[in-house]
């Protein structure tokens, strides 16, 4: 009987793992990072460069998805703690898809996050257009 409890709380444990978006997945802990680039028009800038180098192959030019990877301009992703963003791009999702982007330097990663953040709803934040 025990053994059937065990087996149940995993079945639990896993269905919590897959249930909801990644932004949801992610552990509480992760906000309590902050962004040091906070505010700074000039990181945003880079950050959507880096989008375009990065990200949109999968995510849209303008953050609108595609086949292989959900959209990124909903409120639940610009709203997210930036530390949550953060988290993901340190970490990924890699049995779903996304990558980790522990490989860039930690200032690129919160330039993505800052851009992210402020790119608010599909296309108007010039993610198409990296030199705005
Ligand atoms: C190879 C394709 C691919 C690339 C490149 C990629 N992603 Fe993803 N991304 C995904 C997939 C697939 C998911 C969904 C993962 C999941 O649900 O666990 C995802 C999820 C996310 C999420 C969570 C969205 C949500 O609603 O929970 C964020 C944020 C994100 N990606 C940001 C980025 C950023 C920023 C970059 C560029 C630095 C990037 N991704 C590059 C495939 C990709």
């Amino acid at each position: 009987m025990r053994k059937f409890w065990l087996a149940a709380g995993c079945l639990l444990v896993a269905a919590a793992g897959v249930a909801g978006s990644l932004v949801e997945r992610v552990p509480a802990t992760a906000a309590d990072s902050s962004n040091p680039l906070e505010g700074s028009e000039r990181a945003r800038r880079a950050g959507a460069k880096l989008y375009v180098r990065e990200c949109a192959a999968c995510h849209g030019l303008n953050r609108e998805g595609t086949g292989k990877a959900p959209p990124l301009g909903l409120a639940e992703v610009y709203k997210a703690p930036p530390g949550v963003l953060f988290w993901i791009l340190r970490n990924g999702s890699l049995h779903r898809g996304m990558p980790s982007f522990a490989h860039l330097p930690e200032p690129e990663r919160w330039q993505i996050v800052e851009f992210l953040r402020r790119s608010t709803g599909p296309g108007n934040a010039g993610a198409g257009h990296p030199n705005r």
